[in-house]
């Protein structure tokens, strides 16, 4: 049985739900917030140690400006009421990702959680906020190139102390990276499903853990 730490999600397919619902790719973001909360709920039930969630990449800033400010607010809103319950959750927030480029309300809010959860210890959770991996490998490279001595090039990663995910989940029916984690995801286990991310639920993640676990992992071994 595979020993699983970290489960990563590109939680794909917002849009298409809101607009399957005929009520707009806005209502399929605020839905998509209430799949992270279900997730995160079943997997401290399920003992799974961390999660990452890919919320905005570098290449989203592409999206219409109403979007991507109704994408930001509601992160906004989200730790604005909930930030007690994080805590008494024991969820220690992560972000990874250029946070100088955020919006000065949001970049507070986050740096508040992240300063109020640091301690917590059942769970972590990370949230991938314009992030993009290959922004993330050129300013490794570029630290460590003012580094003399350097040992391990996942240190100077977003992801510094965090193992690689054991598992990848994309929603939504595409069958790509788009940017996310291209350095993390060399061994990653890869689950690609037709569903769209607000209707991802507990048991689709259960059904994906137990699969994992009987894989045989080689890691270039036999
Ligand atoms: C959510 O899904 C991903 C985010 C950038 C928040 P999308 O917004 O990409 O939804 P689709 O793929 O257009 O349906
Ligand atoms: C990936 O979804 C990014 C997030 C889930 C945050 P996209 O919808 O941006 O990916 P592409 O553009 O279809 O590859
Ligand atoms: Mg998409």
């Amino acid at each position: 049985m595979n020993k699983l730490s970290h489960i990563a999600f590109i939680m794909d397919g917002n849009g298409r739900w809101g607009k399957k619902k005929k009520k707009g790719r806005n209502y399929g973001h605020l839905k998509g917030v209430e799949t992270v909360k279900k997730i995160v709920k079943s997997s401290i039930n399920y003992k799974i140690p961390i999660l990452t969630f890919y919320v905005f990449s570098s290449e989203n800033w592409k999206r219409p400006k109403s979007e991507i400010s109704f994408l930001f607010k509601i992160i906004k809103n989200y730790f604005d009421k909930e930030i007690s319950h994080v805590i008494s959750q024991g969820i220690k927030i992560n972000i990874l990702g250029e946070m100088s480029k955020l919006p000065q309300d949001l970049k507070r809010i986050l740096t508040k959680t992240i300063v109020l959860t640091k301690s917590n210890k059942k769970i972590i959770v990370n949230l991938a906020i314009n992030y993009g991996s290959r922004d993330e490998i050129i300013m490794a490279t570029k630290k460590i190139s003012n580094h003399k001595k350097f040992k391990n090039f996942s240190n100077y990663l977003y992801t510094l102390n965090l193992p690689d995910p054991d598992i990848l989940i994309r929603t939504g029916g595409h069958k790509r990276l788009s940017n996310f984690m291209l350095w993390q995801c060399a061994y990653t286990e890869l689950f690609f499903l037709k569903k769209l991310w607000p209707d991802f639920n507990a048991n689709d993640l259960k059904k994906i853990t137990e699969k994992f676990k009987k894989i045989k992992r080689n890691f270039g071994g036999i």
